[in-house]
């Protein structure tokens, strides 16, 4: 039972990530200058994914636009909106019905990163005979996620989503093999949550009490759900780190781009990339920092950051951390000695002075 169908998120409201998000889909936004939502198509067709399907809100087409139709990956991309908007992960899946049919899918969150490949994950589920298949992963806290729940003997009875008081360290991450027709099964005995969504741990909660075959796998790799701005940061950190060699055009593994000047007095902390048409004078850039396209940055030292497109941020500034939208102006007008060290988020074309 060889998987070549998937599901993947790319609507939702990402309040957790305003003001950024009020004016980019969060799946757009970039990590290591590539918009989140590419690093999950490219583990999806590395996993042996052909056909792709993704979730949008209704009136959406920034999504369209800077994904296309898959040509890029070899693969076929169709885009579905949510009727009645974001009403939790199962619905959007169960909204893809028409697509999926009989066949089984992965269901990915696009905006969980994880390092490694999904390929031994796929390959167990379909050797395994599974109904469900689903990735867990130890994380501090828990209580954010859907949280696996196992008897005395160790096997896995129930999932429950972000319980107050979790019984372990495991998270069940956005990653889910379903077989032939189950989820669209599930679906029709599930009800709305307290916050007024259809939860995917319904959907699993509803399998381990009706005795279907849910297995799991544990990811020991690297994996971060990026729903807040400290992750968004560190999974920019990790996927820099990850960088193949061939990624760096420039020692210390720095990237730049096409067009981009490098005036005087640059110095760089890899790993970091710049994007095209960008102009850097008298700063340090890195380490852990993603600049987009046509950004300008003079006097400033930026670290553990992330700058989008057509950004300027100069004066004698130190930014230790910061996602800055896209035509957002940082400026720090007092040369003073004494760099101000700072945390920012910015969405687009915020203006900021001091
Ligand atoms: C969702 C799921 C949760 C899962 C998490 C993984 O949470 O509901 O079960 O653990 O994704 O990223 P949400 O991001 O909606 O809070």
């Amino acid at each position: 039972m060889k998987i070549r169908k998937a599901i993947l998120t790319g609507g939702g409201r990402a309040t957790r990530l305003h003001p950024i998000t009020t004016t980019i889909n969060k799946h757009l936004l970039p990590l290591a200058n590539k918009p989140m939502i590419f690093h999950a198509i490219e583990k999806a067709v590395e996993a042996g994914i052909t056909e792709i399907f993704i979730n949008t809100n209704p009136g959406e087409t920034e999504l369209q636009k800077h994904v296309g139709d898959g040509g890029h990956w070899g693969v076929k991309i169709t885009f579905f909106e949510q009727t009645g908007g974001p009403l939790g992960i199962a619905h959007a899946v169960n909204e893809a019905h028409k697509f999926i049919g009989n066949d089984p899918v992965l269901f990915y969150l696009s905006d969980n990163i994880l390092l490694g490949k999904l390929t031994d994950m796929v390959d167990d589920f379909s050797l395994g005979n599974y109904d469900c298949m689903l990735a867990l992963c130890q994380v501090p806290d828990p209580e954010r996620f859907g949280v696996p729940y196992f008897n005395d003997a160790g096997t896995l009875i129930d999932v429950v989503e972000k319980p107050k008081d979790p019984p372990n360290n495991f998270a069940v991450t956005g990653l889910y093999l379903y077989g032939p027709k189950v989820f669209f099964d599930a679906f029709q005995h599930i009800e709305k949550s307290p916050r007024g969504e259809y939860e995917i741990s319904s959907i699993h909660s509803y399998f381990l009490k009706n005795n279907y075959r849910v297995g799991y796998k544990e990811i020991t790799g690297w994996w971060k759900d990026t729903g807040k701005p400290d992750d968004l940061l560190l999974a920019n950190e990790l996927l820099l780190k990850e960088m193949p060699e061939s990624t760096w055009t420039h020692s210390g593994r720095v990237r730049i781009g096409e067009g981009t000047r490098i005036g005087d007095n640059v110095s760089f902390v890899g790993p970091v990339v710049v994007g095209a048409s960008c102009v850097l004078e008298r700063c340090t850039i890195g380490p852990h920092v993603s600049i987009g396209d046509g950004v300008a940055i003079s006097g400033a030292n930026v670290e553990n950051s992330i700058i989008l497109n057509h950004a300027t941020v100069s004066g004698n500034i130190r930014i230790t951390g910061g996602l800055i939208g896209r035509h957002a102006t940082v400026t720090q007008k007092n040369f003073s000695s004494i760099p101000l060290s700072v945390r920012m988020i910015f969405g687009d074309k915020t203006v900021f002075e001091c």
